[in-house]
Order: structure tokens, then C-alpha cells, then sequence
């Protein structure tokens, strides 16, 4: 049995694929406060607004490629049982061959109606108001916004509970309950950290610090992890 690596990734590590983090830039995400654009109630003040800023994501997402800190981590697969918990909604990790992808936030290339949550659609266009799903709601980005259930926690508490290695790359910690996965990891678990200005994490655990971007740094945790 190949050992457990559990990988918890953010922004940062789609970053050098081109698409933007959300706090490096004076607390907007390309332009807009992060409220507008991803919560409730920014849906219901403007959603052709909400709507518009997603189908501009996806474009972006489409148009990205995954980089070596993707396809780095599937490499992984070669001698470890890898598993991708992402707060992402792009599929990059998918496209550089990782086989395990729990997506945390939501996908970007998944629709759903307002009524109902539960069941997805692909889509790799604009999603336009006024398109419904078959119960009438209209389709929205299958996002998790603020204030919104994280459905795949569970999941995600699960794979953090059977870890053997931890790794963290380019996640600022702020947001919950993501941030809070990683106190669900056995003590002795060893632990990476990945991320161009390291996030403050609990001093309590050794954790090996690899303050580079996420391409780089994925090829110093290949060059420590490789057997
Ligand atoms: N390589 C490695 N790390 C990087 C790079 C890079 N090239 N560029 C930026 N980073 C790091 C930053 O230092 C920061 O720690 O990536 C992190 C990005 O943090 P955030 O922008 O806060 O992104 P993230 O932690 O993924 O946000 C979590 O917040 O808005 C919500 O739902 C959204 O999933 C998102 C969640």
C-alpha cells in the first residue's frame, strides 16, 4: 500500500497558470470586492453582475494551463496515494493528471439551479439569465460563496484524518472551514508548507517551511519525497 499524501491547495498554486489569487490584490478579486461578487446577497443585489464575473472565470480558466506544481503533485501518484483537496474552482489540477480532485469551493465548469444544489451540469460557455434548469430556477455557477455550506468538508475531514504527509501550497488560511482541515491531521504526521510568504499555522507541529513559488517549490518536495 502506497502511503497516504494529502495535499490541501489554494490560489497560489494556480497563480503561474496565470489566474489571479484573491488577497494579493489590495483585497480585490480582478477588480471587485469579494462580497459583490461571491456571496448571497451580492447575488441577489446584481446577479447579470455575478454572472458576468464567472463567465469571465471560466473563460479565464479555460484558457489557463496547468503548471509544474500541478504536474508535479500528479507525479506523486508514482509512489503515493495522493489526494487533492482544493479550494479552487479550476480544473487544473484535473488537466495536469491528478487522479483524486475534492473540490472544497465548487467547479467553475459546473452549473447548478438556485433551487437545488445537488445536481450539476457541465458548462463550458456563458451560463445566461434566464436559462433555467428543468425545476425553472435559474442555472447559476456551481461556486460556494461566503455564508455559504461547504458541502465537501466531510469528505475533506475524512481524507485529512487518514493522512501520512501533509502538504499546504499557496493558501492564505483565511477562510473557513477550510482553514480549520488542517487540526483534523494525526500529530505525528509530517507536514510541508508551499507558498511564496508562508501563512501563520500553529507552532505546536514541526512543519518543513518552502517559502518559493508553487513550481518550484513542488520540485524541492518532489526532490524530499521521492523515494
Ligand atoms: N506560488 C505559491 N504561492 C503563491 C503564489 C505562487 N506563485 N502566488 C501567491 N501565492 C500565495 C499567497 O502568498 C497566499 O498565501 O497563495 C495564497 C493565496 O491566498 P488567497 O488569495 O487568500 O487564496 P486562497 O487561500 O485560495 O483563498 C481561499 O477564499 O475567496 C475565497 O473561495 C475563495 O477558495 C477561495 C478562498
Amino acid at each position: 500500500m502506497k502511503p497516504k499524501l494529502v495535499v490541501l491547495t489554494g490560489a497560489g498554486i494556480s497563480a503561474e497558470s496565470g489566474l489571479r489569487t484573491f488577497r494579493d490584490s489590495d483585497g480585490l478579486w480582478e477588480g471587485h470586492d469579494v462580497y459583490e461578487v461571491a456571496s448571497p446577497s451580492g447575488w441577489q443585489q446584481n446577479p447579470s453582475l455575478v454572472q458576468e464575473f464567472y463567465n469571465l472565470r471560466r473563460k479565464d480558466v479555460l484558457a489557463a494551463r496547468p503548471n509544474a506544481a500541478h504536474t508535479g503533485l500528479a507525479a506523486l501518484e508514482q509512489w503515493y496515494d495522493v489526494r487533492i483537496i482544493t479550494q479552487n474552482i479550476d480544473d487544473l489540477h484535473e488537466r495536469g493528471g491528478s487522479s483524486r480532485v475534492l473540490h472544497l469551493h465548487g467547479e467553475i465548469l459546473k452549473m447548478r439551479s438556485v433551487h437545488d444544489e445537488t445536481k450539476l451540469y457541465d458548462i463550458r460557455e456563458d451560463i445566461a439569465m434566464g436559462q433555467v434548469a428543468p425545476d425553472g430556477g435559474q442555472f447559476r455557477p456551481h461556486v460556494v460563496w461566503f455564508g455559504e455550506d461547504v458541502s465537501m468538508i466531510q469528505p475533506a475531514v475524512l481524507e485529512i484524518v487518514q493522512a501520512d504527509i501533509f502538504v499546504l501550497i499557496g493558501t492564505s488560511l483565511n477562510v473557513y472551514p477550510a482553514a480549520g482541515l488542517v487540526n483534523y491531521l494525526r500529530a505525528d504526521v509530517p507536514r510541508y508548507i508551499i507558498d511564496k510568504k508562508i501563512p501563520p499555522v500553529s507552532d505546536s507541529h514541526d512543519w518543513t517551511l518552502i517559502e518559493k513559488p508553487a513550481t518550484e517549490g513542488v520540485g524541492e518536495l518532489l526532490r524530499l519525497l521521492r523515494p
